[in-house]
């Protein structure tokens, strides 16, 4: 792991186990004949809709994303969203399946107009209902809204807003390619609270090109006069794919180095002291709540506990039935597919009982604990003996505590989580195996 902290570009962020590179378009025929059978009606079941459209494509981000498309290539695409659904909600395995809770990211899905917005929501709930969903997410650039805009979000069911903030200063974001300027983090937030959503939650990034401790110091302080319901802190990340990547290999230096590591550690930790110091409680490695009654984040909570999601659109990522399924990642791929009939899979992964007990226990990790009675249950293993090593490992290095039958991080193990999960995995997978 010393890389991590040598190296300023690269993704460490760990999202899913086994890594998207062992995916395969071999497996993707095998993962749609599991949806030929019934499925479990007491598993909870998500929707994920990827929108892949933005103003501007910030310098640092790795999303599939396309900054020029006609408002009726954005239709073309809601019409394949809701193909791609009808195609699901026919499946035998969505037999007498209710959907527990949906998220729509992107990409922009706040770039949509409210009668794109109107339309999209309506072909999904033609194919299959939302009554009985406890949770819609609804992510946002904060330039793309207004008040009524905003009003109709919320009446067309959305329960938590998320705002991609990322900085509060009009440089470091203009310098960062961000769409939006400080006046717009306002305007949107006002208007949020105004609307009323039962939960509004707001992202940083530590560590933007041009950040210091003198801005960051300020940053923190906005937010808390804004007081969001909860707040999302991401230590920025360069991977391969951004153009902020491109700017470090062919010019060497963009307008400033982006920041090491310790200095993103220390920053999302100051930041999460001080919200801690104004009564926001742990959610997760990256996330803080102002009540313990927002503290349950369904999209999450039911993903990382093995939850079955739906992934439609353009490269999203769905994981049925044991099955990773990711979707076609060139929008003309994906329409075309979807648009003949079939399902726009690309690549897929048919999950061993192993890796799935593995990829919980990472991504529960991330929460700061885990109770190794939930895998004795449900995998019949004691996490604590398989992973001996690690744990041990991980204790005298300060990054954890073992109390009984819970796991817990320590707050530098918390700060540090997507450094360490790879030694959770198996030897085939880059890990040392257990
Ligand atoms: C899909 S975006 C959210 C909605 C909207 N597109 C926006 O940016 O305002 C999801 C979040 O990913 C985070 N993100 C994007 N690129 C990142 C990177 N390179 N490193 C860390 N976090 C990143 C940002 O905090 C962003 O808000
Ligand atoms: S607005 Fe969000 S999704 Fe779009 S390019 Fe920026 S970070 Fe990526």
């Amino acid at each position: 792991m010393m890389e991590v902290e040598t190296n300023p570009t690269g993704n460490y962020f760990v999202a899913n186990y086994p890594p998207f590179s062992y995916w395969s378009a071999d497996a993707a025929d095998t993962a749609l004949n599991r949806l030929h059978a019934a499925g479990d009606s007491n598993q909870p079941l998500g929707l994920y809709i990827h929108l892949p459209f933005c103003r501007k494509r910030c310098h640092f981000c790795y999303f599939r994303v396309y900054t020029e498309k006609s408002s009726s290539e954005i239709s073309d695409y809601i019409r394949a969203l809701g193909n791609e659904l009808a195609h699901y909600a026919s499946l035998p395995y969505m037999a007498n399946r209710r959907l527990k809770y949906i998220y729509f990211g992107g990409g922009t899905p706040s770039y949509l107009g409210t009668g794109q917005l109107r339309e999209l929501f309506a072909e999904l709930q033609s194919h299959l209902p939302w009554d009985g969903v406890e949770e819609v997410t609804f992510e946002c650039e904060p330039g793309t809204l207004h008040e009524q805009k905003l009003a109709a979000i919320k009446a067309m069911g959305v329960t938590r807003l998320s705002l991609g903030i990322e900085n509060f200063d009009d440089q470091i974001l203009q310098a960062n390619n961000r769409a939006h300027l400080s006046r717009h983090i306002y305007s949107a937030f006002a208007a949020a609270r105004k609307v009323g959503f039962p939960q509004i939650n707001i992202d940083l990034i530590a560590g933007m090109v041009g950040e210091t401790d003198a801005n960051w110091r300020d940053n923190i302080a906005k937010v808390l006069q804004l007081a969001p319901d909860s707040v999302t802190i991401y230590q920025m990340e360069v991977p391969f794919n951004t153009a902020l990547y491109r700017q470090l290999q062919n010019e060497g230096k963009p307008t400033s180095p982006p920041a090491d590591w310790p200095s993103k550690r220390r920053w999302q930790a100051e930041a999460f002291a001080a919200l801690a110091e104004a009564g926001y409680q742990t959610s997760s490695a990256y996330t803080v709540v102002k009540t313990k009654d927002k503290a349950h984040f369904v999209y999450r909570d039911s993903l990382w506990r093995g939850g079955d999601l739906i992934g439609l659109g353009v490269s999203a990522f769905g994981h049925l039935n044991g099955a990773h399924i990711q979707n076609e990642k060139d929008i003309g791929n994906y329409q075309r597919r979807v648009f003949t009939g079939e399902l726009p899979i690309s690549r897929a992964y048919l999950a061993t009982v192993e890796e799935r007990l593995i990829r919980e226990m990472i991504l529960q990790l991330k929460t700061g604990s885990v109770d190794s009675g939930y895998f004795q249950r449900k995998f019949g293993h004691n996490i604590l003996e398989k992973f001996a090593k690690p744990f041990d490992e991980l204790m005298k290095e300060d990054l954890l505590l073992i109390n009984e039958h819970q796991v817990e991080l320590t707050a530098n193990g918390l700060l540090r989580v997507d450094g360490f999960l790879q030694r959770f995995f198996l030897a085939q997978h880059g890990g040392p195996g257990t």
